[in-house]
């Protein structure tokens, strides 16, 4: 593992998570302090050649770190989240660890996603958001005994796509350009015993979907969803919606007004911190 790093101001911190939001295989951690101008940006990349190509790009240092088992190395286990009255988003990796988060939440549906090389524990403002309206969504869909599919683009850790199922989808499918974010998400799925959610490797952006989900959610970034807008649009099934996730507040008008040229109407739009989340329906 290499890590390239850089001291910036802190005003800049959105900029370096949106620039380094889609980079394939390598982990963005940007640590702050209450008072502190400045901020320390790091990206945990597999390969040297990974951590060098940014140093060019953006000067800053890089340095190797030994192998080590990270996840045993840390102590600090997040604490659950809880959504709605539905799950709890624990961070259990065995099965005793698994049985114990039961225990203690016995009347909720416990995911399991451990910290992983994968974005989706659950913590993030926009992986909640999404969450929040899938459960309010399949509730709905559920009430009136309607059969429902879910597609999560951008998977990450796979955490849409097995909520979806835990809440009673019949089809659920998530994609995402990075192979780690496949792999574990396969990984989570059998860990959570879901089997019907099926991962695959797409770049959204090269993607011609073939098939169409009543819910398509796509939490990826607003430079992402812009230039994807075609396939989403295409992807949603009569009368579905798509969930868009990962807009800044301040990228957010643009951003919707390139989704309504594409053919969507904007339904509804939820803010938390400077995160926006939206709900779109075809015109
Ligand atoms: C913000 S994470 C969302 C993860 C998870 N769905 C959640 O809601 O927590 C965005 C994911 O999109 C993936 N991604 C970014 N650009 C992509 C692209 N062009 N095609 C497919 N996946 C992409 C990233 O690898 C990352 O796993």
């Amino acid at each position: 593992m290499f890590v390239w790093s850089k001291l910036s101001a802190s005003k800049n911190s959105d900029l370096w998570e949106q620039r380094f939001a889609t980079i394939q295989d390598a982990t963005l951690v940007i640590t702050s302090a209450p008072g502190r101008a400045r901020i320390l940006v790091e990206v945990y990349c597999p390969t040297r050649k990974q951590a060098w190509h940014i140093q060019k790009g953006h000067g800053g240092r890089v340095r190797h770190l030994k192998p080590q088992n990270w996840a045993a190395l840390s102590s600090k286990t997040p604490p659950p989240v809880k959504v709605r009255e539905t799950f709890v988003i624990c961070a259990a990796r065995t099965p005793a660890e698994l049985a114990k988060a039961r225990k203690a939440f016995p009347n909720r549906e416990i995911i399991a996603v451990p910290a992983d090389m994968a974005f989706g524990t659950g913590h993030h403002a926009t992986t909640a958001t999404v969450l929040r309206l899938i459960v309010d969504m399949a509730e709905g869909l559920n009430q009136r005994g309607r059969r429902w599919s879910l597609a999560d683009i951008g998977c990450g850790s796979g955490i849409l796509a097995i909520a979806a199922e835990r809440l009673g989808a019949s089809r659920v499918w998530g994609c995402d350009f990075d192979p780690a974010a496949v792999r574990i998400s396969k990984e989570n799925a059998v860990r959570n015993g879901t089997p019907k959610a099926r991962f695959t490797k797409v770049d959204v952006l090269k993607w011609q979907p073939k098939q169409q989900w009543d819910i398509v959610a796509a939490n990826i970034f607003h430079d992402v969803l812009e230039a994807a807008f075609p396939q989403l649009v295409r992807s949603i099934a009569p009368g579905g919606v798509l969930m868009l996730s990962g807009i800044l507040r301040s990228q957010a008008r643009g951003c919707l007004a390139a989704g309504e040229q594409a053919g969507l109407r904007i339904e509804k739009v939820v803010a938390r911190g400077k995160w926006v989340t939206a709900v779109a329906r075809l015109n």
